[in-house]
């Protein structure tokens, strides 16, 4: 009994680590933006601005992780002409629903999974920042929106408080916010199945590739962490109490599609994000190279070495999810 309750503890400072994550990447996406790396005007709702600078390299790869992860998910919006749902798995403070909103771009249904400490948090800000709740409420026609302080239920965007690691959980709560599973469905993960054991990983890979016919699952995360600098960025985090117990799937990107392929997935793609980096648009390139002074490239390098973009697909209905490219 006493080990139990032990381990128990043990596990909360760890997904507690695992939370604290959020705003390390809110921080990070506010600071590029306020540099002008890119525009997201709802970011500055979510997280202050930090006091202290970020290196360039850092603004550089989430520039360069915006732009990869807008392409795939533009992609599959145009194959399906918008007639879907995207499932945002451990979103944390992400400000897409608004960006796609303005853009015209909304997909049947955008729902987000977090942990509930994260969703109370979001949703908090969402319904004391008016700039966050108008577009819900203009979005929203039929029965009342439901928003309390633990989950928020419109007819385009749902916000659910769960554990990915919960699957019959997870499920039961989409379903009760009208996940549709015979609609085309996009799933994406940033930088979120690292923190799962490789079993519980697979088992969300199986089970979002059993449920969907028609589905692509974008996943951005670490990447050829087998080598030195990856040991450093493990050794970092688990300093913070943060272990990324997923890191096996994370050693290369042979490992990262394989995963996809073993669970029920029909096609796999997987580059790292120097390719990503160095395959943006010239004068897009000049622009951000532009607005910050980089002592050298090597560092950037070797952090883009380790971080990839995987997405795969399945296509039931022929929608050319597989043509999907960077
Ligand atoms: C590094 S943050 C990334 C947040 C967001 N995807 C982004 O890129 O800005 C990882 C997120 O995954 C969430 N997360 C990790 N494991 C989870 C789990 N088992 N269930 C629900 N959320 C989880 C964390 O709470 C955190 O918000």
């Amino acid at each position: 009994m006493a080990s139990a309750s032990r381990d128990l503890q043990g596990a909360d400072v760890f997904d507690e680590a695992v939370r604290g994550t959020c705003d390390d990447a809110s921080l990070c996406k506010r600071y590029a933006v306020s540099i002008g790396y890119w525009k997201d005007p709802y970011i500055e709702y979510f997280v202050r601005q930090p006091k202290e600078r970020k290196a360039p390299e850092i603004s550089r790869g989430y520039y360069a992780r915006v732009q990869g992860v807008g392409h795939l998910l533009k992609a599959f919006l145009q194959k399906t002409e918008c007639n879907c749902q995207i499932i945002n798995l451990g979103a944390g403070m992400d400000t897409l629903f608004w960006k796609l909103k303005d853009e015209n771009l909304l997909p049947r249904k955008y729902f987000e999974i977090d942990f509930p400490s994260i969703v109370t948090r979001k949703i908090h800000n969402i319904k004391s920042k008016p700039p966050l709740s108008k577009p819900i409420a203009e979005s929203h026609s039929g029965e009342s929106l439901l928003i309390d302080a633990h989950s928020l239920d419109s007819s385009r965007y749902a916000i659910i408080g769960a554990d990915l690691r919960e699957l019959p959980k997870l499920e039961e709560n989409l379903k009760k916010c009208n996940m549709d599973p015979r609609l085309p469905t996009l799933l994406m993960a940033e930088c979120v199945l690292i923190y799962m054991t490789r079993e519980h990983s697979a088992a969300l890979l199986k089970w979002a590739a059993g449920i969907f016919r028609d589905a692509m699952f974008i996943n951005y995360e670490q990447v050829n962490m087998a080598d030195r600098f990856g040991q450093i960025m493990i050794d970092n985090l688990q300093s913070r109490q943060c272990n990324l117990v997923g890191v096996e799937d994370c050693r290369s990107l042979e490992t990262q599609k394989e995963r996809f392929l073993l669970h029920g997935w029909e096609t796999a793609n997987a580059v790292d994000m120097v390719k990503v980096y160095t395959g943006l648009p010239a004068a897009d390139l000049k622009r951000i190279e532009a607005l910050e002074f980089l002592d050298e490239r090597e560092l950037l390098e070797q952090l883009m070495q380790h971080y990839c973009l995987c997405w795969a697909t399945k296509d039931s209905c022929h929608l050319g999810l597989a043509e999907i490219a960077l």
